[in-house]
This record gives structure tokens, C-alpha cells and sequence, in this order.
């Protein structure tokens, strides 16, 4: 079976790497910048922006590839599931129409409003800097400010978190007042990743990410610095009726966009807020998480190729699908600097035996075959183990042996983080 892997990320190494480990998958890429993990897996890279539609296109045709794997979300709003289908490749990612449950906020929102979706927060839609400031001014309690578009994971803004009423004022004008404003929610995050066939939906292991740059969650917001996941695929600050619920949201998204006519087929991935009041949505992505994707994708035991199959085909099942019972923790190692001023262009080295599975992000191998890193997340390494403690030894122990002016989170995955999680729930409730 031929698959073409869209994107060139840790993410889309990890989509990759799970795909090849069916040996009868040939895998052809499409991504802006070589990454040498995709590299060494792929049959054929070609180097293009993910967006360029037509690009992409005259590759796939011509390397007859018979689906495509979508990793990120750009290419998703740019419309190449569309494309592609148009052209006969049927792809794991949904249409343009249905992505918008990530590429417009304002659409999610409404979507989950006129379909009575439960874990909803307040909200409101604007389009006018006037009338945005206008309740910011007049609404007791904090507020997230909500670019309605795709600002790479870096847009919002949490009052009396990162900005003052004064300071989400001035962002809210600078976008020119289009924007989502919501209740702030206060809880513990995590991330519920499901495969989604247009009908049926199956769930996949519970994960939290860091998107706090520096250890103790402090410092500015990241694309996420790491994650981890638990050998019974829960997590202990959710409770089996949160996750029930959770899931219920899940499903009832897909239910809505196949009745109102725009059906989901590919990732859908959510994150949400565990609150004093059970789960609640902070966002839809259209896509596996990055990282999150990582954790899942390494405990993975059912073949990725025949699940691509079987979401073309409208034929997904629980029965299909099962992961190791083990936990995961994933390390992104980071440049120096990251994420407002990345020292890119470091030659770095790595471990010669990781007891940790490597997945390649942002970085390049120069012509002398050095590694060297750019202006994102470098690379990430994931520890397994039958607990987390084992999972976090094997992921510190790679991590730690990375040479170079790079740097990572050494407190994801560890005990006393989680404890922490455990602590501020039990607080909340
Ligand atoms: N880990 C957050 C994201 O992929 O958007």
C-alpha cells in the first residue's frame, strides 16, 4: 500500500514510523524542510510547502500513491483533503468544511451552541474591536481571548494568566476585535485523541501536554514541551465518569457535522479542561496532537495502515483498535532560546543507545552530515515502561545525553508533577 505522510514534524515522523511498521507500506512525504527521521522511512520526499495544494497533488499522482496521511492543519484549511479526493486519494484528515471545527473558532463554538453540546463554556463571537473591549470592559471574571483563525497554537490569551484585563484590551484591538472571548476555565488539561470514520469513533489513550516553556509551568506558551500517558490510558485527575463525558462530547461532535452535511473522517482531537464541574472543551483540532501524537502513536499494537483503510472505508470498529498497557513520557528537546529566540543552526549530538524512541521535528542535516537545529522544537524522545516512573527514567536518560545548545523539561513525567495535578484537582473539587 502506498501512503503519502503530509507534514514534517515530530508528529508526522511518529504517523510515519507507525505506518512503516507495516512492511508492506511504502511511504512517500511531502515536507517543507527534510526531516531525516521521515527521510530514512520514506521510498520518496518531496520538498514543497504543505499548502501548495497543486504541488502536492502532481507528487502523489505521480508517485501513485493511494491514500494520504494529513499531519498538520494548514494544508487541511487550504483545502488538500478536498483536492486530493477530487483526484482520487482518498485522505486521513476531514474536508475543509469539516476542519473548521479547528480553523475557525467562532464556527466550533456555534457548532457545539446550536447542537446543545454539553462542556460548552460561555462565549461569544466577535467582529468589532467596539463591542469586544465593550464586554471585556463589562464582564466580571477573567476571559480567554480567541483569535477566530489558525495562529499555530500561540494565539490565545488567559486573563490573569499571561495578560491583565488592560493587556487582553490591547490584544483583543490589535486583532482588530475578531476574536472568541470565553469564560476562563480553571482545572487540569488533557487531551482525548480519537480515530473517526465519518460514524464511529474510537478513542485513544488519555494524555497531558506542557505547553509552559520552562519547568513548574512557568514561561511563556510553547507548541508543547512534552506529555506523558498512563499504562492504564487514563489519567488519575480524571474520573471514569469525566472521560465518559468527555468521550459523549466526542461523539456528539461527529453526530453533528454528519447531520449537518460536512462529516468528519481523519483525527479529531480534543482538548479539554477537567473542571470542579466535570470536562470542559477548550478546543477541537482536526489533526493528532503534536506531541501528544507521539505518545499514542509509539503504544499503538494495531497496524496504522489497515486503521487508514478502514476510516476510507467507514468500517472502524473498537474491536480494530488497541494499545500497549504501558505508559508513555515524551521529551521535545527545544533550542535555546525557544520559543522567542531560538539559537538555530547548533550542531547537536545525540546518545548512541537511547533506551527512548527518537522522533525528528525541526532540524536539519547539514551537507558534512551534522545534525543542526532551527528555530522550532528539535526533537523528541519517548520513554515506555509498565509505569510512569520507568516510562520518565528511559525518556530523562536519552534526553539528558543530547549535546548541544539545546535544553528540555526535565519535570514532565515525574512524580511530583503529577502529584501536583492530583492535588489542584482535589483542591477543585
Ligand atoms: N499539543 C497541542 C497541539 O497539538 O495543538
Amino acid at each position: 500500500m502506498r501512503i503519502l505522510v503530509v507534514g514534517g514534524g515530530g508528529r508526522e515522523h511518529a504517523i510515519a514510523a507507525a505506518l512503516g511498521r507495516n512492511t508492506k507500506t511504502e511511504i512517500f512525504s511531502v515536507m517543507a524542510k527534510r526531516n531525516p527521521g521521515i527521510d530514512l522511512l520514506a521510498r520518496k520526499v518531496h520538498l514543497c510547502r504543505e499548502t501548495d495544494v497543486k504541488n502536492v497533488i502532481s507528487f502523489a499522482q505521480e508517485a501513485g500513491v493511494e491514500y494520504a496521511f494529513i499531519g498538520p492543519e494548514a494544508p487541511l484549511e487550504a483545502g488538500i483533503v478536498d483536492a486530493l479526493g477530487s483526484a482520487g486519494i482518498p485522505c486521513i484528515g476531514p474536508t475543509k468544511a469539516a476542519a473548521r471545527l479547528e480553523t475557525d473558532k467562532a464556527f466550533c463554538r456555534e457548532m457545539m451552541d446550536r447542537n446543545h453540546l454539553d462542556g460548552c463554556p460561555m462565549y461569544r463571537v466577535f467582529h468589532s474591536a467596539v463591542d469586544a473591549v465593550d464586554f471585556i470592559e463589562g464582564y466580571d471574571g477573567d476571559l480567554v481571548v480567541k483569535p477566530i483563525g489558525l495562529t499555530g497554537g500561540k494565539g490565545v490569551r488567559i486573563m490573569g494568566e499571561q495578560v491583565d484585563r488592560a493587556g487582553a484590551i490591547a490584544y483583543t484591538r490589535s486583532l482588530n476585535g475578531d476574536v472568541v472571548l470565553e469564560e476562563r476555565l480553571l482545572g487540569e488539561e488533557f487531551t482525548l485523541q480519537a480515530f473517526v470514520d465519518g460514524n464511529h469513533l474510537v478513542p485513544m489513550p488519555l494524555v497531558q501536554d506542557h505547553k509552559r516553556a520552562f519547568e513548574g509551568d512557568t514561561g511563556p506558551n510553547t507548541g508543547g514541551m512534552g506529555s506523558y500517558s498512563m499504562p492504564d490510558h487514563m489519567l488519575p485527575f480524571v474520573q471514569e465518569s469525566d472521560y465518559r463525558r468527555a468521550l459523549a462530547i466526542m461523539q456528539s461532535v461527529v453526530v453533528a457535522m454528519e447531520r449537518t452535511g460536512s462529516p468528519y473522517k481523519g483525527i479529531l482531537y480534543g482538548q479539554f479542561m477537567n473542571t470542579a464541574h466535570g470536562p470542559k472543551v477548550i478546543e477541537f483540532n482536526a489533526r493528532f496532537g503534536d506531541p501528544e501524537a507521539m505518545n499514542v502513536l509509539s503504544l499503538l499494537s494495531s497496524d496504522l495502515s489497515e486503521i487508514v483503510c478502514r476510516i476510507v472505508e467507514g468500517a472502524l470498529a473498537l474491536s480494530h483498535i488497541s494499545f500497549d498497557p504501558l505508559a508513555t513520557v515524551c521529551k521535545y528537546i527545544v533550542p535555546e532560546g525557544y520559543p522567542d529566540t531560538p539559537h538555530a543552526g547548533n550542531p547537536i549530538t545525540l546518545p548512541a543507545d537511547p533506551r527512548a524512541l527518537l522522533y525528528y521535528a525541526n532540524i536539519e542535516r547539514n551537507p558534512s552530515g551534522s545534525l543542526v537545529t532551527q528555530t522550532s522544537r528539535t526533537l523528541a524522545y519517548v520513554g515506555t515502561g509498565e509505569t510512569l516512573e520507568e516510562a520518565e527514567r528511559n525518556a530523562e536518560q536519552a534526553a539528558s545525553r543530547v549535546g548541544g545548545s539545546v535544553r528540555y523539561r526535565r519535570d514532565i513525567g515525574t512524580r511530583a508533577l503529577l502529584d501536583r495535578r492530583i492535588a489542584h484537582m482535589k483542591e477543585l473539587r
